[in-house]
């Protein structure tokens, strides 16, 4: 097939129109995920590669969307490293037994991808037949840092007082939990693409809860190694994080094809302080697709008006669809974003 929209843009190639995909795009706001999830828990869904497959087609079925997201999350390959996780339903995900001395830290485990989550392995392949030549399928994980951040807090946070007193009490211990967990997520992005994942996305989502020195300390060393590992297999990577926009100009240095960028920026003045060399995917605000179309219209308008046609803009939200979000308005946003897109290109 001639390559799609997505990977093209990924590498700043030009496009017919503008590539759109939405993080968490299957979830709780789609009906057909709720009924799948009213049999199974979570664990269970993303433990079994038939229904794990299921799920990730479901908004391709129902939207035009140029990439699909392999489904899963972040958190269960802390469960092979020996952490307790569990997703309690109105809570979020837990983990009973959270990180809270270097003993802790040097009592993980780093097992393999295949030991660590060959469920997942497994629903990308099936995913990846069930596709074909249709769209690619990107595959994830967290990053390091974010990781950490649940690790150590056991859970959500607020304030991530936990996490960053650690970093900052305990900094060989830090560096060696950061050791570990580069490991990890390095073997699980590189074990995705082996099983078929076209591009792959870095989630440092509370990444913006660091100063930027520190960021730029205890943090960037580690997305620099994960990104490079997944680059090694010749697939795109992505960065995304929220709340980074004080640190921007720092994002290229992970090395990622693309950088993520959410809602609180205009996408141009992103751009401008990301640099040239990197492609940007974003930014629409989630809570955006709660108002009336003509105000998604509006500010769909306005993201495509501030990247005006540059190659490398890949339509996104600025963080993961919400619960709850109308499902009419995620329907023609995505078909809106090409047919605007496509006349731009032929109006010149
Ligand atoms: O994008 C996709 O469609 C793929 C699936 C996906 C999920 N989680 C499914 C999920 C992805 C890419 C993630 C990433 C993820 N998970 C992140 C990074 C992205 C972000 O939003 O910042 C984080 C921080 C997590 C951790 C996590 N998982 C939280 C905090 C929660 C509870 C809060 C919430 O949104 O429910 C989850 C649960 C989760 N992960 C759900 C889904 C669809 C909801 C589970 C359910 O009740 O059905």
């Amino acid at each position: 097939m001639t390559e799609s929209r997505f990977l093209r843009a990924c590498r700043r190639e030009p496009v017919d129109a503008t590539p759109i995909w939405l993080m968490r795009q299957a979830g709780r706001y789609m009906p057909e995920y709720r009924a799948v999830r009213a049999r199974y828990s979570m664990l269970d869904v993303i433990r079994t590669p038939e229904l794990a497959c299921e799920i990730t087609l479901q908004p391709i079925n129902a939207f035009e969307l140029d990439a699909a997201i392999i489904f899963a999350d972040i958190l269960p390959v802390l469960i092979g490293m020996g952490l307790d996780l569990e997703f309690v339903k109105g809570e979020g995900p837990v983990i009973n037994n959270p990180i809270t001395s270097p003993a802790d830290v040097d009592a993980l485990r780093t097992p393999s991808a295949e030991e660590n989550a060959p469920y997942t392995l497994e629903a990308i392949r099936l995913v990846r037949r069930e596709l074909g030549d249709r769209i690619p399928l990107i595959g994830f994980s967290g990053a390091p840092f974010t990781l950490a951040s649940y690790a150590i807090e056991g859970g959500g946070s607020k304030n991530h007082v936990e996490v960053k007193s650690f970093m900052l009490s305990e900094p060989d211990a830090w560096h060696r939990l950061m050791d570990k967990l580069t490991a990890v997520v390095s073997s699980y992005l590189v074990a995705q693409a082996g099983a078929g994942a076209q591009a792959l996305q870095v989630f440092d989502s509370w990444a913006g809860v660091l100063a930027p020195d520190d960021f730029r300390e205890y943090v960037l060393p580690y997305a620099q190694r994960v990104v490079a590992a997944a680059q090694s297999t010749g697939v795109p990577v992505i960065y995304f994080g929220t709340d980074l926009n004080g640190m921007l100009p720092l994002l290229p240095e992970t090395g990622a094809d693309v950088i993520g960028v959410d809602w609180r920026i205009g996408i141009d003045h992103a751009w401008a302080q990301l640099g040239a060399g990197v492609a940007v995917q974003g930014n629409l605000d989630p809570v955006a697709l709660f108002g009336p179309w003509a105000e998604v219209e509006r500010r769909a308008d306005d993201i495509l008006r501030r990247v005006g046609g540059r190659p490398g803009h890949i339509f996104n939200l600025g963080h993961g669809i919400l619960p709850h979000t109308p499902v009419e308005n995620v329907k023609r946003l995505a078909e809106y974003v090409h047919e605007r897109s496509a006349n731009r290109e032929k109006d010149g």
